[in-house]
Protein backbone atom coordinates (compact mmCIF):
# COMPACT_ATOMS: atom_id res chain seq x y z
CA UNK A 1 0.00 0.00 0.00
CA UNK A 2 1.41 3.48 -1.02
CA UNK A 3 1.19 6.00 1.94
CA UNK A 4 0.15 9.20 0.95
CA UNK A 5 3.24 11.07 2.18
CA UNK A 6 4.72 8.71 -0.66
CA UNK A 7 2.36 9.67 -3.24
CA UNK A 8 3.24 13.28 -2.63
CA UNK A 9 6.80 12.67 -3.14
CA UNK A 10 6.02 10.77 -6.59
CA UNK A 11 4.31 13.84 -7.56
CA UNK A 12 7.13 15.25 -6.95
CA UNK A 13 9.42 12.88 -7.62
CA UNK A 14 13.29 13.30 -7.77
CA UNK A 15 15.34 12.57 -11.18
CA UNK A 16 19.06 12.91 -10.43
CA UNK A 17 19.29 11.95 -13.97
CA UNK A 18 17.86 14.73 -15.50
CA UNK A 19 20.12 17.87 -16.91
CA UNK A 20 17.44 20.49 -17.31
CA UNK A 21 17.30 23.27 -20.56
CA UNK A 22 19.56 25.70 -19.49
CA UNK A 23 22.31 23.70 -17.52
CA UNK A 24 21.94 21.21 -20.53
CA UNK A 25 22.78 23.64 -22.73
CA UNK A 26 26.26 25.28 -20.82
CA UNK A 27 27.26 21.26 -20.29
CA UNK A 28 26.65 21.00 -24.57
CA UNK A 29 28.80 24.19 -25.61
CA UNK A 30 31.09 23.29 -22.71
CA UNK A 31 31.54 19.48 -24.58
CA UNK A 32 31.60 20.60 -28.15
CA UNK A 33 33.96 23.45 -27.44
CA UNK A 34 36.35 20.54 -25.72
CA UNK A 35 35.94 18.49 -29.02
CA UNK A 36 36.37 21.02 -31.54
CA UNK A 37 39.47 21.49 -29.77
CA UNK A 38 40.90 18.24 -29.66
CA UNK A 39 40.00 17.57 -33.40
CA UNK A 40 42.22 21.08 -34.35
CA UNK A 41 44.83 19.71 -32.44
CA UNK A 42 44.90 16.17 -33.06
CA UNK A 43 47.99 16.79 -35.38
CA UNK A 44 49.93 17.44 -32.94
CA UNK A 45 49.03 15.36 -30.49
CA UNK A 46 50.80 11.87 -30.69
CA UNK A 47 48.71 9.11 -32.08
CA UNK A 48 49.31 7.64 -28.73
CA UNK A 49 50.18 7.98 -25.43
CA UNK A 50 51.86 4.80 -25.22
CA UNK A 51 51.17 3.88 -22.12
CA UNK A 52 50.56 0.52 -20.92
CA UNK A 53 47.22 -0.64 -20.08
CA UNK A 54 48.17 -0.80 -16.32
CA UNK A 55 49.10 2.49 -16.30
CA UNK A 56 46.17 3.34 -17.59
CA UNK A 57 43.84 1.29 -15.48
CA UNK A 58 45.64 3.31 -12.61
CA UNK A 59 44.05 6.70 -13.49
CA UNK A 60 40.77 5.65 -12.82
CA UNK A 61 41.43 5.79 -9.59
CA UNK A 62 39.95 4.35 -6.67
CA UNK A 63 38.06 1.59 -8.16
CA UNK A 64 34.90 1.74 -5.74
CA UNK A 65 31.32 2.18 -7.24
CA UNK A 66 30.41 5.56 -6.59
CA UNK A 67 27.55 5.56 -3.85
CA UNK A 68 26.67 9.43 -4.46
CA UNK A 69 27.04 11.36 -7.75
CA UNK A 70 28.92 14.06 -8.64
CA UNK A 71 28.57 17.13 -11.16
CA UNK A 72 28.06 16.72 -14.74
CA UNK A 73 29.90 19.63 -15.78
CA UNK A 74 33.37 18.46 -13.13
CA UNK A 75 32.22 14.72 -15.02
CA UNK A 76 32.40 15.84 -18.81
CA UNK A 77 35.43 17.90 -17.82
CA UNK A 78 37.37 15.35 -16.56
CA UNK A 79 36.72 12.08 -18.76
CA UNK A 80 36.85 14.30 -22.02
CA UNK A 81 40.43 15.00 -20.98
CA UNK A 82 40.80 11.55 -19.79
CA UNK A 83 39.71 10.22 -23.02
CA UNK A 84 41.72 12.75 -25.40
CA UNK A 85 45.09 12.06 -23.39
CA UNK A 86 44.73 8.14 -23.48
CA UNK A 87 43.32 7.10 -26.14
CA UNK A 88 44.48 5.66 -29.51
CA UNK A 89 43.47 8.30 -32.03
CA UNK A 90 42.20 6.94 -35.80
CA UNK A 91 41.23 10.31 -36.45
CA UNK A 92 44.91 11.54 -36.39
CA UNK A 93 46.24 11.86 -40.40
CA UNK A 94 49.28 9.03 -39.20
CA UNK A 95 46.84 6.86 -38.10
CA UNK A 96 47.04 3.73 -40.95
CA UNK A 97 46.63 0.56 -38.68
CA UNK A 98 44.41 -2.10 -39.24
CA UNK A 99 41.00 -0.94 -41.05
CA UNK A 100 39.51 1.84 -38.89
CA UNK A 101 39.01 4.97 -40.47
CA UNK A 102 39.64 8.46 -39.56
CA UNK A 103 35.50 9.29 -37.59
CA UNK A 104 33.98 11.65 -40.03
CA UNK A 105 32.97 15.26 -37.61
CA UNK A 106 29.43 15.15 -39.11
CA UNK A 107 29.10 11.65 -37.94
CA UNK A 108 30.42 12.54 -34.41
CA UNK A 109 27.28 15.24 -34.42
CA UNK A 110 25.58 12.83 -35.75
CA UNK A 111 25.96 9.98 -33.02
CA UNK A 112 25.50 13.14 -30.35
CA UNK A 113 22.06 14.12 -32.75
CA UNK A 114 20.56 9.85 -32.75
CA UNK A 115 21.18 9.64 -28.71
CA UNK A 116 18.97 12.70 -28.12
CA UNK A 117 16.35 11.38 -30.09
CA UNK A 118 17.59 7.89 -29.26
CA UNK A 119 14.73 5.72 -31.31
CA UNK A 120 14.10 2.17 -31.18
CA UNK A 121 14.77 1.27 -34.97
CA UNK A 122 13.86 -2.22 -34.35
CA UNK A 123 10.25 -1.50 -35.46
CA UNK A 124 8.68 0.73 -37.67
CA UNK A 125 6.16 1.98 -34.88
CA UNK A 126 9.42 2.89 -32.46
CA UNK A 127 11.21 4.90 -35.06
CA UNK A 128 9.54 6.18 -37.72
CA UNK A 129 11.71 8.42 -39.67
CA UNK A 130 14.79 6.71 -38.45
CA UNK A 131 13.61 3.48 -40.01
CA UNK A 132 12.69 5.18 -43.07
CA UNK A 133 16.39 6.85 -43.11
CA UNK A 134 17.57 3.54 -42.45
CA UNK A 135 15.93 2.15 -45.33
CA UNK A 136 16.94 5.24 -47.40
CA UNK A 137 21.00 4.37 -46.95
CA UNK A 138 20.14 0.54 -47.28
CA UNK A 139 19.05 1.77 -50.75
CA UNK A 140 21.59 4.40 -51.23
CA UNK A 141 24.48 2.06 -50.09
CA UNK A 142 23.55 -0.17 -53.02
CA UNK A 143 23.45 2.75 -55.78
CA UNK A 144 26.93 3.65 -54.07
CA UNK A 145 28.95 0.12 -54.92
CA UNK A 146 26.68 -0.90 -58.31
CA UNK A 147 24.25 -3.31 -56.56
CA UNK A 148 20.55 -3.87 -56.97
CA UNK A 149 18.76 -1.02 -54.99
CA UNK A 150 16.33 -3.08 -54.29
CA UNK A 151 17.60 -5.62 -52.39
CA UNK A 152 17.00 -6.22 -48.53
CA UNK A 153 19.52 -4.81 -45.92
CA UNK A 154 19.98 -3.52 -42.46
CA UNK A 155 22.78 -1.59 -40.34
CA UNK A 156 24.32 -3.72 -37.37
CA UNK A 157 27.41 -3.31 -35.22
CA UNK A 158 30.45 -4.01 -38.43
CA UNK A 159 31.76 -6.64 -40.56
CA UNK A 160 31.62 -9.56 -38.30
CA UNK A 161 28.23 -9.08 -37.71
CA UNK A 162 26.93 -7.90 -41.07
CA UNK A 163 29.12 -11.37 -42.63
CA UNK A 164 27.10 -13.56 -40.10
CA UNK A 165 23.74 -12.08 -41.09
CA UNK A 166 24.81 -12.77 -44.99
CA UNK A 167 26.04 -15.94 -43.97
CA UNK A 168 22.89 -17.57 -41.82
CA UNK A 169 20.36 -16.13 -45.02
CA UNK A 170 22.85 -18.21 -47.17
CA UNK A 171 22.67 -21.10 -45.15
CA UNK A 172 18.72 -20.79 -44.81
CA UNK A 173 18.39 -20.66 -48.28
CA UNK A 174 20.67 -23.07 -49.67
CA UNK A 175 19.97 -26.00 -47.16
CA UNK A 176 18.18 -28.86 -48.32
CA UNK A 177 15.70 -29.07 -45.51
CA UNK A 178 14.20 -26.86 -43.55
CA UNK A 179 17.00 -25.57 -40.92
CA UNK A 180 14.53 -23.28 -39.02
CA UNK A 181 12.77 -26.13 -37.80
CA UNK A 182 15.12 -28.88 -38.04
CA UNK A 183 18.54 -27.24 -37.09
CA UNK A 184 22.04 -28.70 -37.85
CA UNK A 185 21.57 -32.44 -35.46
CA UNK A 186 19.83 -35.17 -38.01
CA UNK A 187 22.37 -37.37 -39.39
CA UNK A 188 20.12 -37.99 -41.70
CA UNK A 189 20.89 -34.24 -43.33
CA UNK A 190 24.19 -33.90 -45.84
CA UNK A 191 26.97 -31.49 -43.80
CA UNK A 192 26.82 -28.09 -45.33
CA UNK A 193 30.12 -26.62 -46.05
CA UNK A 194 31.16 -23.30 -47.17
CA UNK A 195 34.46 -22.44 -49.11
CA UNK A 196 37.14 -19.29 -48.25
CA UNK A 197 40.13 -18.23 -49.37
CA UNK A 198 43.16 -19.05 -46.95
CA UNK A 199 42.90 -15.22 -46.50
CA UNK A 200 39.43 -14.64 -44.75
CA UNK A 201 39.02 -12.99 -42.24
CA UNK A 202 38.44 -15.03 -39.06
CA UNK A 203 34.31 -14.14 -38.85
CA UNK A 204 34.16 -17.27 -40.94
CA UNK A 205 35.62 -18.83 -37.81
CA UNK A 206 33.62 -17.84 -35.33
CA UNK A 207 30.07 -18.17 -37.88
CA UNK A 208 30.82 -22.08 -38.41
CA UNK A 209 31.33 -22.45 -34.43
CA UNK A 210 28.92 -20.03 -32.93
CA UNK A 211 26.07 -21.36 -35.89
CA UNK A 212 26.75 -25.13 -34.97
CA UNK A 213 28.55 -26.06 -37.89
CA UNK A 214 31.76 -26.64 -36.63
CA UNK A 215 35.26 -25.57 -37.83
CA UNK A 216 35.50 -28.65 -40.40
CA UNK A 217 32.47 -27.16 -42.49
CA UNK A 218 34.97 -24.48 -43.37
CA UNK A 219 36.95 -24.99 -46.43
CA UNK A 220 39.82 -23.28 -46.73
CA UNK A 221 41.03 -22.51 -50.41
CA UNK A 222 45.01 -21.87 -51.66
CA UNK A 223 45.42 -18.52 -52.32
CA UNK A 224 47.95 -17.21 -55.70
CA UNK A 225 51.21 -15.05 -54.93
CA UNK A 226 48.79 -12.42 -55.31
CA UNK A 227 46.35 -13.85 -51.96
CA UNK A 228 43.93 -14.28 -54.62
CA UNK A 229 41.56 -17.09 -54.50
CA UNK A 230 42.56 -20.11 -56.81
CA UNK A 231 39.31 -20.46 -58.70
CA UNK A 232 40.59 -24.11 -60.03
CA UNK A 233 41.47 -25.19 -56.28
CA UNK A 234 38.02 -23.89 -55.42
CA UNK A 235 36.05 -25.68 -58.22
CA UNK A 236 37.86 -29.42 -57.45
CA UNK A 237 37.36 -29.05 -54.31
CA UNK A 238 33.33 -28.43 -54.47
CA UNK A 239 33.10 -31.30 -56.93
CA UNK A 240 35.28 -33.68 -54.93
CA UNK A 241 32.83 -32.36 -52.10
CA UNK A 242 29.78 -33.07 -54.09
CA UNK A 243 30.83 -36.70 -55.05
CA UNK A 244 31.80 -37.17 -51.46
CA UNK A 245 28.14 -36.22 -50.02
CA UNK A 246 28.16 -32.71 -49.21
CA UNK A 247 26.18 -30.07 -49.30
CA UNK A 248 28.24 -27.23 -50.51
CA UNK A 249 26.46 -23.98 -49.99
CA UNK A 250 27.97 -20.91 -50.45
CA UNK A 251 31.68 -19.24 -51.15
CA UNK A 252 32.85 -16.55 -49.80
CA UNK A 253 34.70 -13.89 -52.29
CA UNK A 254 37.06 -11.06 -50.45
CA UNK A 255 36.93 -7.73 -51.95
CA UNK A 256 39.30 -6.26 -49.80
CA UNK A 257 41.14 -8.99 -47.72
CA UNK A 258 42.22 -7.94 -44.13
CA UNK A 259 45.85 -8.84 -44.59
CA UNK A 260 46.64 -7.17 -47.93
CA UNK A 261 43.29 -5.61 -49.16
CA UNK A 262 43.55 -8.13 -52.01
CA UNK A 263 40.44 -8.69 -54.61
CA UNK A 264 39.39 -12.23 -55.42
CA UNK A 265 38.11 -12.54 -58.51
CA UNK A 266 34.30 -12.07 -58.04
CA UNK A 267 33.16 -12.70 -61.41
CA UNK A 268 34.49 -15.48 -61.73
CA UNK A 269 33.11 -16.93 -58.35
CA UNK A 270 29.52 -15.97 -59.33
CA UNK A 271 30.24 -17.94 -62.31
CA UNK A 272 30.88 -20.58 -60.42
CA UNK A 273 28.19 -20.09 -57.69
CA UNK A 274 25.42 -19.82 -60.71
CA UNK A 275 27.15 -23.44 -62.00
CA UNK A 276 27.02 -25.37 -58.79
CA UNK A 277 23.69 -23.38 -57.22
CA UNK A 278 25.75 -21.98 -54.73
CA UNK A 279 25.46 -18.38 -52.47
CA UNK A 280 27.84 -16.29 -53.83
CA UNK A 281 28.73 -13.67 -50.67
CA UNK A 282 31.25 -11.25 -50.52
CA UNK A 283 33.00 -9.85 -47.80
CA UNK A 284 33.38 -6.51 -48.94
CA UNK A 285 33.66 -5.53 -45.15
CA UNK A 286 36.94 -3.23 -46.29
CA UNK A 287 36.89 -2.63 -49.87
CA UNK A 288 33.53 -3.09 -51.20
CA UNK A 289 33.44 0.66 -51.42
CA UNK A 290 36.04 0.87 -53.90
CA UNK A 291 33.65 -0.55 -56.29
CA UNK A 292 32.40 3.11 -56.10
CA UNK A 293 35.69 4.45 -58.35
CA UNK A 294 35.04 5.24 -62.02
CA UNK A 295 38.45 2.82 -62.30
CA UNK A 296 37.42 -0.01 -60.12
CA UNK A 297 39.00 -3.26 -61.38
CA UNK A 298 36.07 -5.61 -63.28
CA UNK A 299 37.05 -7.77 -60.70
CA UNK A 300 36.10 -5.96 -58.08
CA UNK A 301 32.99 -4.56 -60.02
CA UNK A 302 32.04 -8.37 -59.88
CA UNK A 303 30.04 -7.99 -56.38
CA UNK A 304 27.18 -6.62 -58.09
CA UNK A 305 26.33 -10.21 -59.28
CA UNK A 306 26.31 -11.49 -55.33
CA UNK A 307 23.87 -12.66 -53.49
CA UNK A 308 24.95 -10.68 -50.28
CA UNK A 309 27.82 -8.92 -49.57
CA UNK A 310 29.18 -7.24 -45.99
CA UNK A 311 30.79 -3.61 -45.93
CA UNK A 312 31.62 -1.53 -42.75
CA UNK A 313 31.08 2.40 -43.36
CA UNK A 314 33.34 2.22 -39.90
CA UNK A 315 36.01 1.56 -42.20
CA UNK A 316 35.59 2.74 -45.68
CA UNK A 317 32.80 5.46 -45.55
CA UNK A 318 34.39 7.03 -42.63
CA UNK A 319 31.75 6.74 -40.37
CA UNK A 320 32.41 6.80 -36.66
CA UNK A 321 32.33 3.01 -34.54
CA UNK A 322 29.98 1.14 -35.16
CA UNK A 323 28.41 1.09 -38.37
CA UNK A 324 28.37 -2.22 -40.57
CA UNK A 325 25.98 -3.22 -43.22
CA UNK A 326 24.78 -6.14 -45.01
CA UNK A 327 22.84 -6.63 -48.13
CA UNK A 328 20.96 -9.53 -49.46
CA UNK A 329 20.03 -9.30 -52.95
CA UNK A 330 16.57 -10.74 -52.25
CA UNK A 331 15.13 -9.24 -49.60
CA UNK A 332 13.06 -12.35 -48.97
CA UNK A 333 15.83 -14.25 -47.70
CA UNK A 334 16.52 -12.17 -44.45
CA UNK A 335 12.74 -12.21 -43.61
CA UNK A 336 12.64 -16.57 -44.25
CA UNK A 337 16.18 -16.16 -41.96
CA UNK A 338 15.04 -13.96 -39.31
CA UNK A 339 11.91 -13.27 -39.04
CA UNK A 340 9.92 -13.96 -35.47
CA UNK A 341 7.21 -12.10 -33.74
CA UNK A 342 6.86 -11.41 -30.25
CA UNK A 343 3.79 -11.37 -29.01
CA UNK A 344 3.59 -7.59 -27.66
CA UNK A 345 5.13 -6.52 -31.00
CA UNK A 346 1.92 -7.20 -33.58
CA UNK A 347 1.65 -4.31 -35.61
CA UNK A 348 -0.99 -4.07 -37.53
CA UNK A 349 -0.54 -1.93 -40.82
CA UNK A 350 -3.49 -0.94 -42.79
CA UNK A 351 -0.92 0.91 -45.88
CA UNK A 352 -1.07 -1.37 -48.51
CA UNK A 353 3.38 -0.79 -48.24
CA UNK A 354 3.77 -1.88 -45.07
CA UNK A 355 6.51 -0.35 -43.65
CA UNK A 356 9.98 -2.09 -42.40
CA UNK A 357 10.52 -3.17 -39.00
CA UNK A 358 14.25 -3.87 -39.05
CA UNK A 359 13.91 -6.49 -35.84
CA UNK A 360 12.46 -9.02 -38.35
CA UNK A 361 15.50 -9.21 -41.12
CA UNK A 362 18.42 -9.25 -38.40
CA UNK A 363 19.43 -10.76 -35.01
CA UNK A 364 18.82 -7.56 -33.21
CA UNK A 365 15.98 -6.79 -31.37
CA UNK A 366 16.06 -3.39 -29.75
CA UNK A 367 18.33 -1.05 -32.33
CA UNK A 368 20.12 1.84 -32.15
CA UNK A 369 20.03 4.53 -35.25
CA UNK A 370 23.88 3.76 -36.32
CA UNK A 371 22.20 4.61 -39.93
CA UNK A 372 22.12 8.69 -39.17
CA UNK A 373 26.41 8.92 -38.84
CA UNK A 374 26.43 7.15 -42.09
CA UNK A 375 23.29 8.96 -44.38
CA UNK A 376 24.30 12.32 -43.37
CA UNK A 377 28.19 11.51 -44.36
CA UNK A 378 26.48 10.89 -47.25
CA UNK A 379 24.23 14.07 -47.89
CA UNK A 380 27.00 16.08 -46.67
CA UNK A 381 29.63 14.93 -49.38
CA UNK A 382 27.79 13.17 -51.92
CA UNK A 383 29.22 10.07 -53.87
CA UNK A 384 31.60 12.50 -55.69
CA UNK A 385 32.98 13.45 -52.16
CA UNK A 386 33.49 9.70 -51.52
CA UNK A 387 34.97 8.70 -54.81
CA UNK A 388 37.49 12.07 -54.15
CA UNK A 389 38.79 10.80 -50.83
CA UNK A 390 38.58 6.95 -51.42
CA UNK A 391 40.54 7.66 -54.81
CA UNK A 392 43.25 9.79 -52.61
CA UNK A 393 43.60 7.09 -49.89
CA UNK A 394 45.05 4.38 -52.66
CA UNK A 395 46.87 6.85 -54.24
CA UNK A 396 48.76 7.31 -51.25
CA UNK A 397 49.13 4.47 -50.73
CA UNK A 398 50.40 3.50 -54.36
CA UNK A 399 53.00 6.34 -53.15
CA UNK A 400 53.93 4.46 -50.06
CA UNK A 401 54.46 1.55 -52.31
CA UNK A 402 56.94 3.41 -54.63
CA UNK A 403 58.45 5.19 -51.81
CA UNK A 404 59.41 1.39 -50.56
CA UNK A 405 60.56 0.23 -53.86
CA UNK A 406 62.70 3.40 -54.30
CA UNK A 407 64.28 3.06 -51.02
CA UNK A 408 67.35 1.08 -50.40
CA UNK A 409 66.87 0.65 -46.93
CA UNK A 410 63.06 -0.66 -47.62
CA UNK A 411 61.80 -3.89 -48.89
CA UNK A 412 58.28 -3.05 -50.42
CA UNK A 413 55.89 -6.31 -49.99
CA UNK A 414 52.67 -5.97 -51.43
CA UNK A 415 50.58 -3.23 -52.47
CA UNK A 416 46.31 -3.65 -53.72
CA UNK A 417 43.44 -0.95 -52.36
CA UNK A 418 44.91 1.13 -50.18
CA UNK A 419 47.00 -1.16 -48.39
CA UNK A 420 50.82 -0.89 -48.98
CA UNK A 421 52.86 -3.86 -47.31
CA UNK A 422 56.81 -3.23 -46.83
CA UNK A 423 59.84 -4.14 -44.67
CA UNK A 424 62.77 -2.46 -43.09
CA UNK A 425 66.09 -4.21 -44.72
CA UNK A 426 69.34 -3.11 -43.43
CA UNK A 427 71.74 -2.58 -46.79
CA UNK A 428 74.86 -3.76 -45.34
CA UNK A 429 73.08 -7.71 -44.41
CA UNK A 430 74.19 -10.39 -45.86
CA UNK A 431 72.44 -12.00 -48.51
CA UNK A 432 69.47 -13.65 -47.56
CA UNK A 433 69.71 -16.82 -46.18
CA UNK A 434 66.94 -18.67 -43.35
CA UNK A 435 68.91 -17.06 -40.56
CA UNK A 436 68.75 -13.84 -42.50
CA UNK A 437 65.22 -14.35 -43.04
CA UNK A 438 64.57 -15.04 -39.37
CA UNK A 439 66.20 -11.99 -38.50
CA UNK A 440 64.34 -9.62 -40.36
CA UNK A 441 61.17 -11.07 -38.96
CA UNK A 442 62.55 -10.07 -35.73
CA UNK A 443 63.67 -6.87 -36.57
CA UNK A 444 60.73 -6.03 -38.13
CA UNK A 445 58.29 -7.37 -34.98
CA UNK A 446 60.59 -4.92 -32.89
CA UNK A 447 60.27 -1.87 -35.08
CA UNK A 448 56.81 -2.28 -35.39
CA UNK A 449 56.20 -2.49 -31.71
CA UNK A 450 58.50 0.54 -31.29
CA UNK A 451 56.59 2.56 -34.01
CA UNK A 452 53.10 1.80 -32.34
CA UNK A 453 54.34 2.54 -28.77
CA UNK A 454 56.39 6.03 -30.25
CA UNK A 455 53.14 8.03 -31.08
CA UNK A 456 54.88 9.59 -34.37
CA UNK A 457 52.91 6.94 -36.61
CA UNK A 458 50.55 4.16 -36.44
CA UNK A 459 50.67 1.12 -38.15
CA UNK A 460 50.49 -2.46 -38.22
CA UNK A 461 51.49 -5.74 -39.98
CA UNK A 462 51.11 -8.84 -41.98
CA UNK A 463 52.17 -12.25 -43.12
CA UNK A 464 52.97 -12.57 -46.22
CA UNK A 465 55.33 -15.81 -47.53
CA UNK A 466 56.58 -16.31 -44.12
CA UNK A 467 57.77 -13.09 -43.86
CA UNK A 468 56.53 -9.94 -41.19
CA UNK A 469 55.74 -7.35 -43.23
CA UNK A 470 54.84 -3.59 -41.79
CA UNK A 471 52.04 -2.51 -43.43
CA UNK A 472 49.65 0.80 -43.59
CA UNK A 473 45.84 0.91 -44.48
CA UNK A 474 45.15 4.32 -45.29
CA UNK A 475 41.22 4.95 -44.34
CA UNK A 476 41.78 7.97 -43.89
CA UNK A 477 40.91 11.37 -45.25
CA UNK A 478 42.72 13.29 -42.97
CA UNK A 479 46.02 12.11 -44.49
CA UNK A 480 48.19 14.08 -46.88
CA UNK A 481 51.11 13.20 -48.83
CA UNK A 482 53.82 14.70 -46.14
CA UNK A 483 52.33 12.25 -43.86
CA UNK A 484 53.14 9.19 -46.05
CA UNK A 485 56.41 10.37 -46.88
CA UNK A 486 56.90 11.11 -43.37
CA UNK A 487 56.56 6.91 -42.09
CA UNK A 488 59.55 5.33 -44.49
CA UNK A 489 61.57 8.14 -42.62
CA UNK A 490 60.28 7.11 -38.82
CA UNK A 491 60.78 3.42 -39.72
CA UNK A 492 64.86 3.96 -41.34
CA UNK A 493 65.55 6.22 -38.33
CA UNK A 494 63.96 3.60 -35.74
CA UNK A 495 64.70 0.49 -37.73
CA UNK A 496 68.51 1.79 -37.99
CA UNK A 497 69.16 1.86 -34.13
CA UNK A 498 67.16 -0.91 -33.29
CA UNK A 499 69.09 -2.84 -35.89
CA UNK A 500 72.38 -1.59 -34.45
CA UNK A 501 71.08 -2.92 -30.77
CA UNK A 502 69.62 -6.53 -31.81
CA UNK A 503 71.26 -7.92 -34.15
CA UNK A 504 73.77 -10.81 -33.94
CA UNK A 505 77.20 -11.13 -34.29
CA UNK A 506 77.06 -13.65 -36.94
CA UNK A 507 75.26 -11.04 -39.03
CA UNK A 508 77.20 -8.13 -38.88
C1 LIG B 1 37.63 -8.17 -44.76
C2 LIG B 1 37.12 -8.00 -43.37
N1 LIG B 1 36.04 -8.70 -42.96
C3 LIG B 1 35.53 -8.57 -41.72
C4 LIG B 1 36.10 -7.72 -40.81
C5 LIG B 1 35.50 -7.59 -39.44
O1 LIG B 1 34.96 -6.31 -39.32
P1 LIG B 1 34.59 -5.69 -37.88
O2 LIG B 1 35.90 -5.53 -37.20
O3 LIG B 1 33.93 -4.39 -38.21
O4 LIG B 1 33.70 -6.65 -37.21
C6 LIG B 1 37.24 -6.99 -41.17
C7 LIG B 1 37.89 -6.11 -40.21
O5 LIG B 1 38.94 -5.56 -40.45
C8 LIG B 1 37.74 -7.11 -42.49
O6 LIG B 1 38.79 -6.41 -42.91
Amino acid sequence: MIENDQRMQLRAREMPLEIHGSEFRRLGHQLVDQIAEFLDDLPQRPVTSGKSHLAIRELLGGDVLPENGSAAKDLLIEVSDLLFDNSLHNGHPRFWGYITSSAAPIGILADLLAGAVNPNVGAAILSPIASEIEAQLIRWIADLIGYPRTCGGLMVSGGNMANFVCFLAARNSKASWDISTEGLASSDHPKLLAYVSEETHTWIDKAAELFGMGGNSIRWIETDSDQKMKMAALENKIITDRNEGFLPFMVVGAAGTVGTGAIDDLPAIAALCKKYDLWFHVDGAYGAPAAMLPDASVQLKGLSEADSIALDPHKWLYAPLEAGCALVRDPQHLVDTFTHTPSYFKFASTEDVPPINFHEIGLQNSRGFRALKVWLGLRQVGKEGYIQMIGDDIALAKVLYQIAEDSPDLEAGSHSLSITTFRYVPTDLPDKNTEVEAYLNELNESLLTQLQAGGEVFISNAALDGKYLLRACIVNFRTTLGDIEALPQVVIQIGQKLDNDIRPPNLR
